[in-house]
Parts: C-alpha cells; structure tokens; sequence
C-alpha cells in the first residue's frame, strides 16, 4: 500500500485553517531567506503558499548571500521581539561566514517553528514538546493514520542528522520502538535494515536501499529528495519498484514525506500563536 502523504497533508492543512480562523488574530510566520539558492527559494516559496492555504499571515525577509551575522542576528532579535510574529523560519542552509548553530540558538524557542533550538530540541526528547521537528513529527502523523503502531517493533533509521534521522529515533523511542540507528559508518548495512519492521531513510543517498535490503511487510519510509539533473525529477534513497513488492506500506517522492513535513510546520506556527496568546491574554 502506498502512504499518501499528499492526501493527509490536506487534511491537516484544513484543520490548522479551522482553527486559525476561531483565533482573535490570525498567526503569522516570518521566513528568512538569506542567498539565492534555487532549492531554499522553492522551499520558502511552497511555505508562503502554506501558509495562505491554512489562513495564516507570512512575512519574508530577503537578504544577499553577503549579509554579516551580526546583522542577521539584529533581525531574528527584532522578530523574537515583535509581538505580531508567532514562528520565526531560517531557511537553512546558510552562507559559510554564518554559524548555523548560533542563528539557530538566537531564535526563541517559543517562535521556534522548526523546533531546531536546543530546548526544543530537548523537550522533544523528554516527551514534553509542543513545538516538534516537522519531518519525524509529519512521519509519525502518517504513522498513526494508516494505524501502524512503533509500539514494540524494531524501527531502523538511515541517517542521523540533527533535522530527521536523530529527532526521528527519539520519537519512535518515545513511541516505545526499539530502535536502531545507521549511518556511513555502520559496518553491515543490508544485515540491519533487513532487521527492520519499520525503515526510515534519510540519507540522501540515491537509491541506497534495494529489494534484496527489506523483509518482507516491511514499512518503508523514505525521505529523501534527490534530483535528477538532467529529467529535473525528484526521486527517493529507496529503490521503489523493487522495495515496493516487499513492503506492506511504502511512501513515495515526491508525494509521501515532503507535504507531511509542510504540514507539521503549520501546525507548529498554530501551536506557537496559541501558546503565545495563552501566554500574553
Ligand atoms: N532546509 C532543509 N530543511 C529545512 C527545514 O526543515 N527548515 C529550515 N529552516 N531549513 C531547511
């Protein structure tokens, strides 16, 4: 069966706009977007677009691959300040002569809709998140929807980056999977992902898992976006028409994780405007 995540990525998005709209004023992001990489334009442009779907405001700021740090930060402490922002977004990745980690700490964790700052980062390893990294949190959205319960299953993750591998094993963990992480150092690949009653890759290495790699039943979520360069067209880390034979649920790219991952990020600017309401009166 193929996860739809295209499907319950709209359902989301109307459930944010049902609830933005009781709101006494309408929540609102503002992205940063520094540089012109073709890749981070597209992405802040999909998340503009987002937000009008899901009734909320967004702002963007535009700034040349030149810009200093220390001006950078001055922006983020100017919208950290602005009462009329909810979700703060740094399009990452970001020019070499800027510390990706110290924008990322300089944006408060309560308008921190990525959930990439280090207190967010650690209520979400202590089950006590609101603010969740938008890709393993659309994963597991997707998870529940087609009703496959981590509880108990051994969950084998490719990949361990700060944005999905290593948030993604914590919340499964937290969802009472066992759980085994791999990445380019793991001596036998194939022999643990063969493990896997749920397989989540997120390497970024095209076509890295093959049939011969899965069980069979086997859940396979791949979130990968590699691009071909000379047809233009997205495809995943997993071999989808070998691995598809073998598994009981597959997501495909485009179309499985990357409108989930958009949908948790509305999500999370919801909960920050409403927190921040509760918060202020
Ligand atoms: N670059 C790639 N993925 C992401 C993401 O989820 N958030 C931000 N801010 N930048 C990204």
């Amino acid at each position: 069966m193929i996860i739809d995540g295209k499907k319950l990525s709209e359902k989301i998005c109307a459930q944010v706009r049902a609830e933005a709209e009781m709101m006494r004023r309408r929540p609102c992001l503002a992205a940063v977007l520094v540089g012109e990489d073709p890749a981070s334009q597209i992405y802040v442009r999909n998340k503009e677009r987002d937000c009008a779907k899901c009734g909320i405001d967004s702002r963007r700021y535009d700034l040349p691959d030149t810009v200093p740090e220390a001006e950078l930060l001055a922006i983020i402490d100017e919208l950290n300040n602005d009462d009329a922002v909810d979700g703060i977004l740094v399009q990452l990745p970001l020019p070499e002569h800027i510390s990706e980690r110290k924008v990322i700490n300089a944006v408060s964790p309560e308008k921190d809709v990525d959930a990439f700052h280090p207190i967010n980062v650690g209520r979400m390893v202590t089950g006590e998140g609101t603010l969740m990294p938008c890709t393993p949190a659309g994963i597991m959205a997707m998870l529940r929807e087609y009703g496959i319960s981590p509880d108990g299953k051994h969950c084998v993750i490719v990949g361990r980056s700060n944005i999905v591998g290593r948030p993604m094993g914590l919340m499964l963990l937290n969802a009472d999977a066992t759980v085994t992480y791999c990445h380019r150092h793991t001596k036998d690949l194939a022999a643990m992902t063969r493990q896997a009653d749920i397989l989540i890759v997120a390497a970024g290495s095209p076509r890295l898992i093959t049939g011969d790699m899965v069980k069979d039943g086997v859940v396979v979520i791949d979130v990968a976006m590699n691009r071909d360069p000379e047809t233009g067209k997205f495809f995943g880390d997993v071999c989808f028409d070998e691995v598809e034979k073998k598994a009981s649920f597959i997501t495909p790219v485009p179309g499985g994780v990357g409108p989930m991952t958009r949908a948790q990020l509305m999500k999370n600017i919801l909960a920050a405007a409403k927190e921040r309401a509760l918060k202020n009166g």
